[in-house]
Formats: C-alpha cells, sequence, structure tokens
C-alpha cells in the first residue's frame, strides 16, 4: 500500500457546488477501490491524501491529473505505508485556513529535496486532528 500527496490550483471558477461533485465521485469511486484519504481546499488551492493499494492510487491520481477543474497539481510526496491515517474517510474534506497552505507551501519548497519524513507526518497528523475536530 502507498501513501501519496499532491497539492494543485483550483481553476478560478471553482464553487462549493463542485467540490460537493467531486467529493460525491470520490466516495463512490474510492470505496470500491479501496482508497482513503483527505481532500483539503482553501486559499484557491487544493491538497489531497490518497492511500490505498498501489495500482489503484496511482490509477485514481491519473484520473485526477487530467480533470479540467483544477491545475498544475504537483506530487510532494509518494511512500509506502503500513497503516491507514485515514481509514475511516473514503474522502474526507477540510475547508483549510490559509495558514494551513503554508504548511503545505513549506513541504512544496522542499520537495525537490529529501524530505523529511517527521514533518511530513506531522503536517499530516495536523489534518487527521482536524478531521477528528469537524
Ligand atoms: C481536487 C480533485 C480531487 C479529486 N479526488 C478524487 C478522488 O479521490 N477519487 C476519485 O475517484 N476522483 C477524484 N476526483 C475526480 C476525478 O478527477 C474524476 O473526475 C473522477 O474520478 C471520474 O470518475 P469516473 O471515472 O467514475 O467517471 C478529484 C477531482 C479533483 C479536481
Amino acid at each position: 500500500m502507498i501513501r501519496l500527496l499532491y497539492c494543485s490550483q483550483a481553476k478560478s471558477d471553482f464553487s462549493e457546488e463542485v467540490l460537493k461533485e467531486i467529493l460525491l465521485i470520490s466516495r463512490k469511486n474510492n470505496s470500491a477501490a479501496g482508497i482513503t484519504g483527505v481532500l483539503v481546499h482553501g486559499g484557491g488551492m487544493f491538497m489531497q491524501v490518497l492511500e490505498g493499494p498501489e495500482q489503484n492510487v496511482l490509477r485514481t491520481y491519473m484520473k485526477i491529473l487530467d480533470d479540467k477543474r483544477h491545475t498544475d497539481s504537483r506530487i510532494i510526496q509518494i511512500s509506502p505505508m503500513k497503516e491507514r491515517m485515514f481509514d475511516n474517510w473514503t474522502m474526507g474534506v477540510i475547508e483549510a485556513e490559509p495558514l494551513t497552505f503554508e504548511h503545505v507551501a513549506k513541504l512544496r519548497a522542499h520537495r525537490l529535496e529529501t524530505l523529511n519524513a517527521d514533518a511530513f507526518t506531522q503536517v499530516i497528523r495536523e489534518f487527521n486532528a482536524l478531521l477528528i475536530k469537524t
């Protein structure tokens, strides 16, 4: 199993309606594909964690890459995983404060370097904690 984290920019005409559509199809497809994760939306950006069987996660990410509702998608990290962090979520959603995106921007700035695994885990844990609260 793998965990994939990417971020992207929402298109300027993005709306709550569009977000609802994405969540609806994601929950349906992801539960069939054994994928769990979270979609963070805020400040005109997305950040998404997809976790599950390698082939299914990669296949789903390829579909997401082609989606015209967002642009400039960049993988921040892909790593093997033993345990899911979002095991109750076929796709959770967080409306993030711009502050949260500072963390993402930091990770993104370092994406060509060897990513500090602790920093990565910390950001994901913060998101996970946010999810549990909401
Ligand atoms: C930011 C973003 C996140 C998405 N996340 C998922 C996802 O987790 N799972 C999924 O199946 N589709 C996701 N989609 C939708 C896909 O791009 C695509 O529209 C959908 O998978 C097509 O489903 P279909 O092959 O059943 O028609 C996402 C789209 C966007 C813009």
